[in-house]
């Protein structure tokens, strides 16, 4: 039977698609830590009080690389070359979604709309990281192995799309509401895209390491590109509103650093 906790148990299992699957996974967590830490570093006077909150996001991101690092260490497993195709952050900010990499490499400081441009981009890629681990949750939340780490990365992928919609409410208050509304769709046009792009990479590369059957690989195509035509024909929506949030000020404080998630066991 073809289902998230049957896919998701098969690559657990087998060492070289868990090694792949966290290599991925550790990757772009680490990107995002550095692209978050680069852009507190350049926060506009403007924007200045962000900035704490997003060096605090950057100090999450990182963290959690370091916990799919981790998990891969606990197997006594070495972390893998990220498959280009499979390179969700780089595909991204290949696409122009985001700040250019080469934008934040420069010691020049950010602009407001710069500021506006990382948060609607980050509205619609936590969003995905959300779901996701979500997703994780409910199947593995009580896994022996990886259920602590699911379930502290999940709460902060959760926090990371309030301080997204907090935020992106405040800077549309005092003017940018018009270019936020354009640059989310924008956003969420893209993302749906490369992340069928990216998922049709990763269930490739899966498939030859567990030697998925013909069938079996097409389906699992075939559900891929269901989810693309859903969110295609008016999925994206869900990923472009802004609603306060319950929880205010996610990002205010210090970053958890989840050490029982990164203890060897
Ligand atoms: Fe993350
Ligand atoms: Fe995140």
């Amino acid at each position: 039977m073809l289902s998230a906790r049957t896919l998701f148990t098969e690559i657990l299992d087998d060492d070289r698609s868990f090694r792949l699957f966290c290599s991925i996974a550790a990757g772009g967590e680490a990107q995002g830590g550095w692209e978050n830490g680069r852009i507190a570093a350049l926060v506009p006077a403007s924007q200045r009080a962000m900035a704490p909150k997003i060096a605090r996001h950057g100090t999450d991101e990182d963290k959690h690389g370091r916990i799919f690092t981790a998990l891969l260490r606990k197997r006594g497993l070495d972390a893998v070359p990220v498959p280009p195709d499979t390179d969700y952050t780089m595909l991204l900010e290949r696409g122009g979604i985001g700040l250019a990499h080469s934008r934040l490499k420069r010691d020049e400081p950010l602009t407001e709309a710069d500021i506006v441009t990382y948060l609607a981009h980050s509205r619609v890629t936590e969003q995905r990281a959300s779901e996701q681990m979500r997703l994780l949750l409910k199947h593995f939340e009580d896994h022996p192995e990886v259920g602590k780490a699911v379930r502290a990365i999940s709460r902060d992928e959760d926090n990371h799309l309030a301080y997204c919609h907090e935020e992106l409410l405040r800077l549309s208050a005092i003017g940018h509401a018009d270019t936020i509304r354009r640059i989310l769709r924008e956003a969420a046009h893209a993302e749906i895209r490369i992340y069928r792009d990216v998922s049709l990479a990763v269930m490739a590369h899966m498939g030859r390491i567990l030697g998925w059957s013909a069938p079996r690989a097409l389906a699992l195509r075939l559900g891929i590109h269901a989810v693309y035509l859903y969110e295609r024909c008016g999925g994206w929506r869900r990923m472009v509103t802004l609603t306060m949030p319950e929880r205010r000020n996610a990002m205010g404080g210090p970053a958890q650093e989840d050490d029982a998630a990164l203890e060897p066991a």
